[in-house]
């Protein structure tokens, strides 16, 4: 299969993309545009992209907002609330089910790598049995990571350390942690060097939900930036969140990012949660509670982007359109240059691919996987602007996906 007449990021001119069997086999810069073959798709001039990545969703929560109550202040408090209420009649099927209609809406946008949090602070690790059942089924759409999320805590949660190892030993790829919200400030720092122990020692790659608060003392990230740097594992770190940063005074700030760039950790912002979830305890000035992305990006530091929710009882909104929320991302980190907004789809492909660790099974090159999708924009900046949509994505070599796109016709005066 060709793909013919397309434009690859951070190049000019157009190229053939050639894909024997389920990898890109060769990358061919046209003179000029050429005419379809049988058998070619034609890009058109527009973009021709590795995958979008979903670096951060909770699938097992998914699609569960309203049920049975909606959540009305809209805070993280009555998000908890009103998951209680809806846990008590979670099923296999029913994690299931949400979590391949979910999966389907990031496909459909263009998503081909996800890697999702399933709360593993149940005794019967009901969602991470139904995860792992679905990261099987889902295969021919995405790939799927699962992180061992202990949502009530490691330290904190009884038998927290106990359900960690297992549902490792069950097939979890990535160790999670939420230390800021352990008991106590010693749980946080224990919950860390457990939890980075867990991974070293397993080989699994890790992703903490860390200090995703207001609070400018909750500091875990410097726990948890110091652990991997001093055991040399800081590229299979990621931190998520870190809203605290940006109620961080610099002073702090400039010392904290000292280390974060000899850690070599990742770091993902859900941009759009953030500004919902956090700033509740403020009245005006209000705080946008989501951490220093254009900061991080400046200083050389490796950030994307991601989702976190779809209609769940903390985020009621989401379809599964991750420009949507680079889209906000940019707006909320004041990240509206001309530069940045050139290179703005980073912030949802190579970054995240490099969070996750896809290393040579992600990008354009020869032998990497035929994971590819067409853009209906030639530029990241058009693409972002107008909020294109994926126009074909092909898995394999093979077309998973293709889009037909709208038509908007005037009725003449
Ligand atoms: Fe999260």
């Amino acid at each position: 299969m060709n793909i013919i007449n397309a434009t690859l990021r951070k190049t000019s001119g157009l190229y053939t993309v050639r894909c024997e069997g389920e990898r890109i086999s060769a990358i061919t810069l046209q003179n000029a545009s050429v005419a379809a073959q049988p058998g070619d798709i034609d890009a058109q001039g527009q973009l021709l992209i590795a995958p979008l990545v979903e670096p951060h969703i909770h699938l097992d929560a998914a699609l569960t907002a309203g049920q049975p109550e909606w959540n009305q202040s809209g805070t993280l408090f009555e998000g908890i609330e009103r998951w209680a209420q809806r846990k008590e009649t979670i099923t296999h099927e029913d994690t299931k089910q949400r979590a391949h209609t979910t999966i389907r809406m990031l496909a459909e946008h263009g998503i081909q790598h996800v890697r999702t949090h399933v709360d593993v602070t149940d005794p019967t690790l009901g969602a991470l049995k139904a995860m792992l059942e679905v990261r099987e089924e889902a295969r021919h759409l995405i790939d799927l990571q699962i992180v061992a999320f202990p949502q009530e805590g490691i330290e904190s949660y009884e038998g927290g350390r106990e359900l960690m190892t297992r549902a490792v030993e069950l097939g979890a790829d990535v160790v999670g942690g939420i230390p800021h919200f352990e008991n106590t400030r010693d749980q946080g720092v224990s919950s860390i060097k457990f939890l980075m122990d867990l991974a070293e020692r397993t080989g699994c790659l890790v992703d903490v939900h860390c200090d995703e608060t207001d609070d400018p003392q909750s500091r875990f990230l410097e726990v948890l930036a110091e652990e991997a740097r001093v055991r040399g594992m800081g590229s299979r770190v990621t931190a998520s969140h870190t809203t605290a940063m940006g109620s961080y005074d610099n002073a702090y700030c400039f010392k904290l990012f000292r280390l974060l760039n000899m850690s070599g950790i990742n770091f993902v912002s859900c941009p759009t949660e953030s500004i919902h979830l956090q700033g509740r305890f403020d009245s005006f000035p209000k705080r946008r509670g989501v951490t220093r992305v254009a900061e991080l990006d400046r200083a050389g530091m490796n950030v994307c982007l991601g989702q976190d929710s779809i209609k769940d009882p903390w985020y009621p909104l989401g379809n599964g359109n991750i420009l949507r929320v680079l889209d906000a991302g940019l707006h909320i980190c004041h990240m509206m240059g001309f530069e940045d907004l050139q290179r703005c789809l980073d912030l949802v492909t190579d970054n995240s691919a490099r969070t996750l660790n896809l290393g040579e099974g992600y990008g354009i090159a020869e032998g990497r996987p035929a994971n590819l999708v067409i853009l209906d924009a030639d530029s990241d900046y058009e693409a972002v602007r107008r909020q294109v949509k994926a126009r074909v994505s092909i898995r394999g070599g093979k077309v998973l996906m293709t889009r037909v796109p709208e038509r908007v016709e005037f009725t003449a005066a």
